[in-house]
């Protein structure tokens, strides 16, 4: 026998032996260490060019009937009393919002606990292009 196949018969199965252990090990490793990278470069790519209403029993349906017209700001951006709201769901109702009676009450109330005078300030979502507008970073 050569002392080149005494080589590779030596030295193969051990190879074999090292691969089957660190392979799954490195494959576990490389998942593990570069899924982070991955959420963190996907986060911008995913961020909402429209906003959503705000999670509920009556989102879907909110959007259903709300968003048909206009964009979720124009209901994110307000802070009204429960009397405020039944009287814009209403006046949303006579300009043509599909909403069911039975519904009508919860949508209500979905959007009073939602928006009410106490919720902090809406916050639009392009804060970047505020914070670089001239005047305002004087101090
Ligand atoms: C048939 C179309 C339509 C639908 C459906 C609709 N809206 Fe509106 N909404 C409008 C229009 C038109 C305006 C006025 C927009 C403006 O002033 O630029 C408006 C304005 C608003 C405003 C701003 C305040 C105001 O009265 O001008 C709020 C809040 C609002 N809608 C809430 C809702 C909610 C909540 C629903 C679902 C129940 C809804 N809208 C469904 C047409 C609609």
């Amino acid at each position: 026998m050569s002392p080149r196949l005494l080589l590779r018969k030596l030295v193969s199965p051990k190879l074999k032996n090292i691969l089957c252990t660190v392979a799954p090990t490195l494959a576990i490793l490389a998942v593990a260490t570069t899924s982070p990278f991955w959420a963190l470069s996907e986060k911008p790519v995913a961020a909402k060019v429209t906003e959503d209403l705000p999670p509920g029993p009556m989102q879907g349906k909110a959007t259903t009937a709300c968003l048909e017209c206009h964009e979720a700001r124009i209901i994110l951006q307000q802070r009204l009393s429960k009397a405020a709201w039944t009287k814009e769901v209403d006046k949303m109702i006579k300009w043509g919002a599909v909403v069911d009676p039975t519904e009508r009450d919860v949508l209500i109330d979905y959007l009073s606990t939602n928006f009410s005078p106490d919720q902090p300030p809406y916050v639009p979502p392009r804060t970047t292009a505020e914070k670089s507008s001239p005047g305002k970073t004087a101090k």
